[in-house]
């Protein structure tokens, strides 16, 4: 958990509060709930739309989209750099997962959007990408841009004022949900783990993905 920002652990909580907010949580909850617990089956009418198109720019300034990806086993994490603990925390455990991994690695790639495009910017994400994984993409946009990205994954995230006594006063944190998804290499979500899984759960997560094809 963050020091002094909430993550959002369960997609129940993530998708009341987002239901609050938009009245469409149920439906998505109840589609969330079974994915997370059953392996969806490809092609099937009951799969639930997690994941989808998106059109950011990645560290080293390129656009990119979705389609970019396609024929790589995607991990996707959305966080920030100014995160005090959880999202460094969890990208340290996905780069241990990838070296774990040895060869098969060169298949995954493990992407960070940023749900604070205000402050991370391609500069601060570059610098910040470098502290992990050497695969590690990091991709930000227009804060339009990040919206539609998020929802296409039905990623809560929120300002959070520090309290008084720290920091200035334009200094905020980031409330987010903290999944990792994996998404298959034609880009459909496999499976969801919680962000605070361990390298090795992280690891057989991957290969089980891989062994589905
Ligand atoms: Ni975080």
């Amino acid at each position: 958990m963050g020091k002094f920002g909430k993550h959002v652990n369960r997609f129940a909580l993530t998708l009341a509060l987002l239901g609050v907010a938009s009245g469409v949580g149920l439906v998505a909850y109840r589609q969330i709930t079974s994915v997370a617990t059953v392996q969806p089956m490809p092609g099937s009418a009951t799969t639930p739309q997690v994941g989808g198109a998106f059109s950011l720019v990645d560290h080293t300034g390129r656009t990119v989209t979705d389609q970019d990806f396609r024929g790589e086993y995607l991990l996707i994490y959305f966080g920030y750099t100014f995160c005090p603990d959880v999202c460094p925390n969890t990208l340290l455990a996905v780069s241990q997962a990838l070296d774990d991994l040895g060869p098969l690695a060169d298949q995954v790639r493990p992407i960070l959007i940023t749900v604070d495009p205000e402050r991370d910017d391609r500069a601060v994400l570059a610098e910040y990408v470098r502290h992990f994984h050497p695969r590690l993409v990091g991709l930000t946009g227009s804060p339009e841009r990040i919206a539609e990205a998020a929802k296409a994954y039905q990623v809560y995230y929120a300002k959070a004022q520090l309290p008084e006594d720290q920091g200035a006063d334009d200094d905020y944190l980031m409330d987010h949900s903290g999944f990792l998804y994996f998404m298959d290499r034609e880009g459909r979500l496999g499976a969801l783990l919680s962000h605070n899984s361990g390298p090795d759960e992280i690891a057989a997560k991957i290969r089980e993905l891989m062994d589905q094809g």
